[in-house]
């Protein structure tokens, strides 16, 4: 049986809540004799801090670079908020996607049918929406220097953020969007603000020659505020959208609440394949944050978390079936009406996290 070596982070506020069903969902794929996961745990964000000082070690970015795949849980909360900006719980993330070098964020974002009516737009909009969001996730304004703050001799502060992308950069991550959209509707839609921006200006003249390699997958450009406002409108006309880092991060929000809510989106930030294992270093997250505001409730729904474990089973494990089953397991218990709090109707009947988590597992039972 093949095996694998599993980081988990669970990080802060309702993180290690749902990481414990996704334990709950590795064991039982091992007992059914998908493959063997061996986990090691370690802490990250505001947990990581409290003990060490830092947002992260380096005994355990070792251990990240090391493990077949990182499920990270979430980060952050009010009780950081005034520690040093360089020790900040989102600090750790960043060094995580930095130093592993995980270039390509895919966040995809799908309406099950039986959640059509907790979105907040119409159902007719958002009903039987299957997007991928691929977000650039190693450069742009989030790691361009110079990124200080500068006391000016008026006494004024001068504030510094750089958005800064080469044509490699935009090379890599848009080769990840045209591979994906052929498995797919074939189209890529990508945004930027070459209206204002030379990094827009690169990015849509490098996307183009990308797009030259892919002669049976459409290419669309779409400047980066009119993408938000068609994705409230109309978000079906896409099926891969390439964008930014800063620009990912926004739309991929908007893109989540189209599917009812953020605990439902999965996502997974993957490194380049080493051309000799043919491995790539990869983390699965969910989109959501860490919610301070519910921690510790039993009120977290740990869907997005367990979805990142199917990413990971299909993009790091090579398990595509197991995968398969694992979706179906939770549209099943969706469709069967079960419900956490941030997805269901006013005052429906709803379930804690783990009974979710033990409901998916279920349903697994029953599909293997
Ligand atoms: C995300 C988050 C992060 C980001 C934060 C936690 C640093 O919002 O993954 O979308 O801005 O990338
Ligand atoms: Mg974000």
């Amino acid at each position: 049986m093949a095996s694998f070596n599993i980081l988990l982070l669970p990080g802060d506020g309702i993180g290690p809540e749902v990481m414990t069903e996704v334990e709950k969902v590795l064991g039982f794929l091992q007992q059914a004799g998908v493959a063997r996961f061996e986990t090691e745990r370690d802490l990250v964000g505001g947990a990581a801090h409290d003990a060490h000082g830092v947002a992260i070690t380096d005994a355990a970015m070792e251990r990240a670079k090391a493990a077949d795949a990182v499920l990270f849980g979430a980060v952050g909360g009010p009780k950081w908020d005034k520690v040093a900006y360089e020790v900040r719980p989102e600090a750790g993330l960043l060094r995580l996607r930095k130093d592993l070098g995980l270039f390509a964020n895919i966040r995809p974002a799908i309406c099950y049918p039986a959640l059509a009516d907790a979105s907040s737009l119409k159902r007719e909009v958002v009903e039987g929406l299957d997007i991928v969001i691929v977000r650039e996730l190693t450069g742009g304004v989030y790691f361009g220097e110079p990124k200080e703050i500068v006391t000016l001799e008026s006494g004024q502060k001068r504030a510094v953020d750089t958005q800064v992308y080469t044509t490699g950069e935009i090379d890599r991550i848009a080769r990840v969007a045209f591979d994906l959209a052929r498995t797919r509707r074939s189209k890529v839609s990508s945004a930027e603000k070459m209206n204002v921006m030379r990094t827009g200006v690169l990015w849509r003249e490098v996307v183009t020659a990308v797009g030259k390699d892919y002669p049976g997958v459409e290419l669309e450009h779409v400047l980066a505020d009119n993408c938000a406002m068609q994705l409230v409108r109309w978000p079906k006309q896409y099926d891969v959208l390439v964008t930014d880092n800063l620009f990912g991060d926004i739309l991929s929000d908007i893109a989540a609440m189209l599917t009812g809510s953020l605990g439902m989106l999965p996502s997974a930030s993957l490194g380049a394949e080493d051309a000799k294992t043919g491995k790539r270093k990869a983390l699965y997250e969910p989109v959501h944050g860490s919610a301070p505001d519910i921690a510790g409730q039993g009120l977290a729904n740990p869907i997005a978390m367990i979805g990142s474990v199917g990413m990971a089973l299909r993009y790091s494990f090579g398990l595509g079936e197991a995968a398969d089953m694992l979706d179906k397991a939770i549209a099943n218990v969706l469709a069967s009406g079960l419900r956490t709090r941030d997805i269901a109707a006013k005052g429906a009947n709803t379930v804690s996290t783990s009974q979710m988590g033990d409901a998916i597992v279920g349903e697994l039972k029953a599909l293997a």
